[in-house]
């Protein structure tokens, strides 16, 4: 199981995507947040801002909509020639629908649960997906503290996945460092969003490692 850090650019200067995505060449894959202020009260950007980021990122681009009507949006956002989209289980009335037309563009298919949502809920989808991703805090906003309670899932999902030999990434985002990275990753966790933690360090590229070295260390000490 190899572990990856995808840097979320929620806390960038939004001004100069650009010139920020050259400022963290050593992600494994780019996070973009997509707030519609409706699914959460944020706003961040659309499908025009993430078809141009598509064109002049190096950078698989790990897409995250947090939006309403997903079903109807998602495919849009596939097209783009994102590596991955990952849309809320909450805000699908045909979560299956959706990851199957998302696969069919060549998109990997994520599924994400809020704090609030059982993980009982989606297990039985998880054949159809290529990720899940536990949000570790309130989707909306960067910079909030890990929510602890939601770490249980991250260990029921890894226990599931394995004696179910189910090849699906599990994806943790919000309130990750330097501080609980590898405690995560011990739990099971493989894909790691890291937002002001990444782009609050000077040196972002040497955090980027220093977190990878950290969860490394912690899957290493992966108990089940
Ligand atoms: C929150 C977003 C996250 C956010 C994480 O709704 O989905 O990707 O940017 O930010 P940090 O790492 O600062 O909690
Ligand atoms: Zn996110």
């Amino acid at each position: 199981m190899s572990i990856r850090i995808n840097p979320s650019i929620l806390s960038a200067d939004f001004v100069n995507f650009q010139r920020e995505f050259e400022s963290i060449s050593h992600a494994d894959a780019i996070h973009i947040d997509v707030m519609d202020n409706h699914f959460v009260p944020n706003l961040t950007f659309g499908l025009p801002m993430v078809k141009r980021m598509q064109q002049v990122s190096e950078k698989p681009l790990d897409v995250h909509l947090m939006i309403r009507d997903v079903d109807h949006h998602a495919l849009s956002f596939g097209e783009t020639g994102a590596f991955s989209v990952t849309f809320h289980f909450e805000a699908s009335e045909d979560p299956v629908r959706t990851a199957k037309s998302l696969r069919a563009v060549g998109a990997r298919a994520g599924l994400a649960i809020k704090p609030g949502t059982d993980l009982n809920a989606v297990i039985e989808l998880l054949p159809e997906f290529d990720q899940l991703l536990v949000m570790t805090v309130e989707p909306g906003f960067g910079g909030q503290a890990l929510i602890e309670h939601t770490l249980e899932k991250v260990s029921a999902a890894r226990r599931y996945l394995n004696s179910e030999k189910l090849d699906i990434w599990l994806q943790v985002d919000g309130g990750i460092d330097e501080t609980n990275i590898a405690k995560v990753a011990e739990l099971g966790a493989d894909t790691f969003v890291a937002g002001s933690a990444v782009f609050k360090a000077v040196d972002r590229n040497s955090q980027i490692d220093h977190l990878r070295d950290l969860a490394t260390q912690g899957h290493q000490h992966m108990h089940l």
